[in-house]
């Protein structure tokens, strides 16, 4: 069994996730200390990917972390174990006070090749990477289920840091309930921040694009109330703004969701198009943004575009105060991302292929924030 883990940052956390093929006891070691995969004290082996949670600053420290495994058959009494294995791994952690090259894909639609040369355009250089949702079409087979994480590591080899997301395509398919067993999760939720070297990450999910009665979900689906439990999300870290984004290191800040909620596809003739939902709690979300978190920029997917919106243009009809980057677009035989070098309180724009071909590029000035949390 191959060991390929993916360091996913999540929290004040790193989620180690390791796609395994077999029954196995797995730990983490990290500078001597063994963290293990367990429920409640009991080692987890019947699994697809084993998770283990290392303290953020813990693995920034050592730099390296040991995987170990032994396939174990088990009995109600002394369980047989196959022979121990142990595979090492260096980590880069984000050091760096400025200059942080983030390479940025979404909406691959199962390309997995092509999403693989896409995000190798830093080579070494790269500092993050970002999985924005949809990385697959659906998560109808375990296969599909475990392409971020395959994706992740064959662009990473599990020694650069990862944010990966869920898209409403990762909610469709047999697996879609037992979605948090092959994704990060940050206490069991897909929203949460993270802070890498001086980015400050605020990841929210939207969940599906279309309302939870639409007839396409069968009643599978229960995101209004959750979205609801977003916005408290939101206002409480707002009130830790402190510790959160206005924290002394932090040079920018960043909104990461698959869905562009401040895109509102209305048209008067036609009235509310179905994928226009939440309105009311879209908005709200904007309106706190723009008001209290103040973002430098948002990095979103799912409406298949490689560009940047400004404020009133075609994605932005809820008036996002800040750049929205919009960083993956499926082409028939290609994939595109966005390639963002943050440095001088600029953006650095790229949007390139599999191929490394630049499509287009722009550099934007992050004119939103002003040390001491003041907005323009
Ligand atoms: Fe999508």
């Amino acid at each position: 069994m191959n060991v390929c883990p993916v360091v996913c940052a999540v929290g004040s956390s790193y989620m180690i996730c390791v796609p395994v093929s077999a029954k196995v006891l797995m730990s983490v070691f990290v500078d001597g200390e063994e963290y293990t995969n367990n429920k409640c004290g009991v080692k987890i082996s019947s699994c697809w990917v084993q998770k283990f949670v290392i303290p953020q600053e813990k693995l920034d420290r050592a730099k390296a972390y040991t995987v170990t495994y032994e396939i174990i058959y088990r009995e109600a009494y002394c369980s047989k174990k196959e022979k121990p294995v142990s595979e090492s791994f260096s980590f880069n952690p984000v050091e760096k006070k400025d200059d942080i090259r983030i390479y940025h894909l979404s909406d691959v639609h199962g390309k997995k090749a092509s999403a693989i040369k896409a995000g190798g355009y830093f080579g070494e250089a790269l500092d993050l990477l970002i999985l924005n949702g949809d990385i697959s079409s659906s998560t109808q087979t375990v296969s599909e289920s475990l392409l971020p994480l395959k994706i992740a590591f064959a662009i990473t080899k599990g020694e650069r840091p990862c944010i990966i997301t869920r898209g409403n395509h990762d909610l469709r398919g047999k697996y879609a309930e037992r979605i948090g067993e092959f994704y990060p999760l940050c206490n069991e939720k897909f929203y949460y921040t993270v802070k890498l070297g001086p980015v400050w990450f605020l990841v929210l999910d939207c969940g599906e694009d279309k309302n939870d009665d639409h007839r396409e979900y069968a009643g599978t689906i229960a995101f209004h109330k959750y979205r609801q439990e977003e916005t408290a999300f939101i206002h409480d870290v707002i009130r830790r703004s402190a510790e959160e984004y206005e924290n002394d290191g932090v040079k920018y800040r960043c909104v990461v969701s698959h869905i562009p909620f401040m895109h509102t596809d209305y048209n008067p003739e036609r009235g509310i198009h179905e994928f226009d939902i939440e309105i009311d709690t879209y908005t709200e979300w904007v309106r706190l943004l723009n008001e209290r978190v103040r973002p430098d920029f948002g990095l979103f997917g799912h409406v298949h575009q490689v560009c940047v919106v400004t404020d009133s243009e075609k994605y932005n009809q809820k008036g996002f105060r800040a750049p929205v980057i919009l960083g993956g677009e499926p082409g028939s035989e290609s994939v595109e991302g966005c390639a963002l070098t943050l440095k001088n309180n600029k953006a650095e724009i790229v949007f390139s292929d599999d191929k490394k071909n630049i499509l287009t590029s722009e550099t934007v000035h992050l004119s939103h924030f002003i040390p001491g949390g003041n907005c323009i």
